[in-house]
């Protein structure tokens, strides 16, 4: 394993990490994420690449000069959703200055990215910093994001220095990247069963968030009868039955990760449930049916239930085919040099994925052992994460060089 790679992952692993889970806490500028934007420019200033934070707050590392145009990108992102594991962001991240520090220079400029706020988990919505620069997320949308506690966005940006009257598109620096290619850990078990520690990217699901709310009435759980109830739990508890099986016949994904019940007390029944629906599918048409056939079984649900539910769509990515000479040279490149690099679909959210509507745009994804992410248990062994790095520099010499 090159020591190059180790070090700079030794740096990284042990911010926002929690003691207790394992998993990764690093929130959209919160603390963690703040010493691992620290990390990033400390790495961009210690290999003297030329170092800016864009108007949406995303960091970039240079090496040449960007404004030349037809760049060659590379990189990921840094912060993780709630007990995330090490891998999900940082390894394209990482991978990206380990690959730069052995490729040659060449004709085209070479720059290393981490966008900013990937996961959404702190303000709701994915991909913030690459959907403000592409225009996906307009800057009056991202004002209204706010946080657990209540945080907007725009505070959360101007308590870690920065300046949220900026946000917005970028075009004229999305204009400059040429290739766009983003080294991930796979996140299912699509390499682990494979000789292959490198696969290439093929599509994204379209896939999407939407906030059910469950408005019931507030009473005494000791006293209130079962026929009286106006139980918000109980319609909410059947949406997520349905919700499965609905998405298990349309062969879609539909998951209930995260929940808010008030007021929250054991011996109370709610009058209010709120729980975010994230759901996947192939294509369009499968995704939109299932989620509206979940809408309508709740809200049926609720008439029965004594209850009201109101249903509100929070971001939605249409399906994202990578640009397919970009995909085929790479695929070649690694099959002449390690003997195949499957092409893989994912149901995951990427900033690759957000990109590709602006700029040619690749993936590469390194096994995943385990299969699990978005949870401690997430790995790679080091002999995969060394060989990513080796394609990376790889693909990258060829787009810089030739
Ligand atoms: C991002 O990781 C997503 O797919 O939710
Ligand atoms: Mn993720
Ligand atoms: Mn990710
Ligand atoms: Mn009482």
């Amino acid at each position: 394993m090159a020591d190059g790679f180790l070090s700079l992952w030794r740096d990284l692993e042990p911010i926002g990490r929690d003691a207790g889970s394992g998993g990764y806490r690093r929130f959209a500028w919160g603390g963690a994420d703040g010493e691992c934007r620290d990390w990033f420019r400390d790495q961009a200033r210690a290999r003297g690449l030329r170092y800016e934070v864009d108007r949406n707050g995303n960091q970039w590392a240079w090496r040449g000069d960007p404004e030349r145009g037809d760049a060659v990108v590379t990189g990921s992102h840094l912060d993780s959703v709630p007990d995330g594991g090490a891998f999900d962001g940082p390894l394209g991240v990482v991978s990206a200055f380990a690959a730069v520090d052995r490729v040659p220079d060449g004709g085209r400029p070479l720059g290393i990215v981490n966008f900013t706020d990937e996961e959404g988990a702190r303000f709701g919505v994915a991909c913030v910093g690459s959907r403000l620069a592409t225009g996906t997320l307009t800057p009056e949308r991202a004002r209204t994001l706010r946080d657990a506690q209540g945080i907007s966005l725009p505070q959360a940006m101007e308590r870690a220095g920065r300046d949220p009257d900026a946000i917005g598109p970028d075009p004229e620096r999305l204009a400059r990247i040429g290739a766009f290619v983003e080294l991930h850990i796979e996140q299912g078990r699509a390499l682990a069963d494979t000789p292959h520690p490198v696969g290439v990217a093929s599509a994204i699901w379209p896939h999407g968030r939407w906030r059910f709310d469950f408005h019931g009435a507030a009473n005494h759980a000791g006293t209130t009868r079962l026929e009286d109830r106006r139980d918000p739990m109980l319609t909410y508890a059947t949406t997520v039955l349905g919700a499965r099986k609905k998405a298990r016949l349309a062969g879609a994904l539909a998951t209930f990760g995260k929940v808010a019940v008030e007021p929250n007390g054991v011996n109370a029944i709610p009058s209010l449930v709120r729980g975010w629906l994230d759901a996947r599918a192939a294509d369009r048409p499968t995704l939109d049916t299932v989620v509206a056939a979940i809408e309508q079984a709740a809200r049926e649900r609720g008439g029965r239930d004594g209850v009201t539910v109101t249903v509100t769509e929070e971001s939605r990515t249409a399906l994202v085919e990578f640009d397919t000479a970009l995909r085929d040279r790479l695929a070649a490149l690694l099959t002449e040099r390690h003997g195949g690099a499957p092409l893989l679909p994912t149901g995951a959210g990427h900033d690759a994925g957000i990109l590709s509507a602006a700029v040619p745009t690749a993936m590469l994804y390194v096994r995943n052992p385990t299969g699990v992410s978005h949870a401690p248990a997430e790995h790679a062994t080091e002999d995969d994460c060394e060989a990513g790095v080796t394609a990376l520099a790889e693909v990258l010499e060829e787009l810089v060089c030739r």
